[in-house]
């Protein structure tokens, strides 16, 4: 019997086989499920704050079962092996208020989440084949990465998560990073994203860009990561952050609104609860505001190094992803105060935004 992966679940196998879950090793099974959504951690106390499954028909997930061992194929390739341990329904009480904070439709994890297949299969993989995508000579394993840091000499590492191009505010919070650790890993998420998020290829064109303009060489890397956005907010800040520990980073920034979407998280949700199991994370979460330009600064601040009475005032221009999608799409030239010119330069001619949801 062979299950075909969808390129979600595909990166999931691949991610757990290549350490990036630690100390997950498989796809949840029914107490590892229900002990992270309700405690966002694995049954030993680990903190693990997100579901790691693999989905199927009632069906499937029966004879898979029954089977003892199956195939899971990508493309018409079989890529690995699966030891069922146990199948069970996704949909437990409350399951998407509990990991997303909503129930909304609005929400896209929400949406994402109720569109994957009604039974989980849990048990141990072993991935025997790794397929190759768009953006595969870009992304580097734990084991890499390590090497990598290693081969710098660099002993505090700061992980940098990204889905947006970079902006000046990006690149405020990377500069602290740098003043503060021996080196900088930029790691964008390259997997799965919603419609009218920017496209990886011009995430990744941008950051080339800056990376060859404006940093120094030997003190930031780039590997991309290819997973799922969630749009968990302050639960993905926990997930990424560990992710992070797993590739060899001391130090991780959680800014404004980490892994959020509209308006379902505050501002500063995910920095706090991040922060709230760093010790047992077991790497530092850097907890950063969030930077805006001001005027009477002449440059980029944050409510921390402003005088009080500005803020609030037209003195200060935030910058968010939104803002820089919105002056992207409109033709205008971008301000340089809020994006580089050599990043918009290096956008040119690229497909910015994607179209369509995908799965
Ligand atoms: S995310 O969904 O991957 O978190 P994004 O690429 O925008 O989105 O953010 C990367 C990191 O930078 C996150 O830690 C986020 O909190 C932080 N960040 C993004 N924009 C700002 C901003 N204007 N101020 C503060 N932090 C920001």
């Amino acid at each position: 019997m062979e299950i075909q992966l969808t390129t979600v679940q595909y990166f999931e196998l691949e991610k757990l086989a290549l350490g990036a879950f630690s100390p997950l090793t498989g796809f949840m099974n029914e107490d590892d499920y229900t002990s992270v959504i309700e405690t966002m951690r694995l049954p030993n106390g680990a903190p693990f704050p997100l579901p790691v499954v693999l989905d199927v028909e009632a069906d499937t997930a029966k004879q898979a079962f029954q089977l003892g061992q199956i195939h899971l194929a990508f493309n018409g390739q079989v890529v690995g092996t699966l030891t069922p341990e146990s199948y069970y329904p996704k949909d437990i009480n409350g399951v998407t208020e509990k990991i997303f904070g909503t129930n909304s439709e609005q929400h896209p994890g929400v949406r994402n989440f109720m569109l994957m297949k009604p039974w989980l299969l849990g048990g141990t993989i072993k991935l025997d084949y790794r397929m190759q995508f768009e953006h595969s000579d870009y992304e580097l394993t734990p084991q890499e990465t390590k090497a990598l840091f290693k081969s710098h000499g660099w002993k505090k590492v700061t992980g940098f998560q990204t889905r947006n191009i970079p902006h000046r505010a990006h690149e405020y919070l990377q500069r602290i990073a740098l003043e503060i650790s021996d080196g900088l890993f930029i790691q964008p998420l390259v997997g799965q994203k919603k419609a009218g998020d920017f496209t990886s290829r011009a995430v990744l064109a941008g950051y080339q860009a800056l990376m060859q303009n404006h940093f120094p060489k030997n003190r930031v890397a780039i590997g991309v990561l290819s997973t799922a956005m969630r749009y968990a907010g302050p639960r993905e800040a926990i997930f990424h952050a560990l992710i992070r520990r797993n590739y060899g980073c001391t130090h991780f920034i959680v800014g404004r609104d980490h892994a959020g979407v509209g308006n379902f998280y505050g501002l500063y949700s995910a920095q706090k609860l991040a922060k709230s199991f760093e010790e047992d994370l077991g790497i530092e979460i850097l907890a950063l505001s969030g930077p805006f330009f001001s005027h009477r600064t002449e440059g980029i601040a944050t409510e921390r190094s402003v005088p009080e009475n500005l803020i609030g005032t037209d003195d200060i221009v935030e910058i968010s992803g939104t803002l820089i999608r919105q002056v992207l799409s409109g033709g205008k030239e971008p301000d340089p105060r809020l994006i580089r010119p050599s990043v918009v330069d290096a956008l040119r001619g690229l497909d910015l935004f994607i179209k369509e949801d995908s799965t």
